[in-house]
């Protein structure tokens, strides 16, 4: 696999084919896609065009993702606080699940990837929920990485959520509040069942979580870079990975 991943990087970027040593690759990655607005603007681009080119740079990370066995790539694609951008761009975005999976969701599924969501299903439109459905419903099978899109998700929301239905099953005796654990909180949230995140990657130079997986995100190593999303590539991910295998976790301890 490793030999595959060095001739993939041949092409011209040769000094981050060691990046990445064999093993300790991060079970789960997750990914702020940031600085599409910005990208664009240094081209005297509107900014939608940086979204649509950082659509390619989701489908490259995929692919870098899916060939290193990484098994879990969560990427934050809108926030619960991106309805607050003007409606030309949040509908853009909105549009964006559609277009992308049109055009990859069979090489998605040729390459093994299952797809799912996590994010607050009741305001998107129905075009771009039916385009998420639908790929979540024909890739459920698949057993290779997990590409986890985080859309119109907010960590405030879910761990607010999370408190109400422990109040609730509490309220109902279905629970006594000093029986509830931190698995009894996290069976609530968005993300139950996978994993947390080992490392998050943001672009775009800002330095700040947004909102991003606040609970999850306890433990994970965290990696910036300058980077505006649309030219984030593979060999970007690769160092990012490359630096998370020389980092030390302690969780606290020694
Ligand atoms: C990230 O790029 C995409 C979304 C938040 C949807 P931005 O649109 O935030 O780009 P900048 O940060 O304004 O450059
Ligand atoms: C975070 O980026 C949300 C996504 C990448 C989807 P933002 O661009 O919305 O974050 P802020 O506003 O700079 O914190
Ligand atoms: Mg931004």
């Amino acid at each position: 696999m490793f030999e595959r991943i060095r001739s993939r990087l041949g092409r011209g970027s040769q000094q981050t084919g060691a990046a990445v040593a064999e093993g300790n690759i991060p079970r789960h990655v997750a990914i702020i896609m940031d600085g599409n607005g910005r990208w664009a603007k240094t081209r005297g681009l509107p900014r939608v065009a940086g979204h649509h080119s950082g659509m390619k740079t989701v489908k490259r990370i995929t692919m870098a993702a899916s060939e290193l066995g990484v098994e879990y790539l969560t990427l934050y694609a809108f926030s619960t606080e991106n309805w607050k951008r003007p409606k030309a761009e949040v509908e853009f975005l909105m549009k964006l699940p559609q277009e992308f999976l049109a055009i990859e969701l069979d090489e998605l599924i040729e390459n093994n990837v299952q797809v799912r969501m996590m994010g607050y299903k009741e305001d998107l439109p129905d075009y771009t929920l039916d385009a998420v459905e639908q790929a979540v419903r024909r890739t459920a099978g698949n057993t290779g990485l997990v590409l986890n899109f985080a859309l119109n998700y907010g960590s405030r929301k879910e761990m607010t959520d999370a408190v109400r239905m422990l109040c609730e099953d509490a309220a109902a005796g279905l629970i006594r509040p000093e029986e509830i654990t931190e698995k009894h909180f996290e069976a609530r949230l968005l993300s139950n069942g996978i994993p947390d995140p080992d490392l998050l990657i943001r672009t775009s130079g800002e330095l700040r979580i947004s909102n991003f997986m606040m609970w999850q995100l306890a433990y994970s190593e965290l990696w910036f870079t300058d980077v505006y999303w649309p030219e984030f590539t593979e060999a970007h991910f690769h160092e990012a990975i490359g630096e998370y295998q020389r980092r030390t976790r302690r969780y606290g301890g020694l």
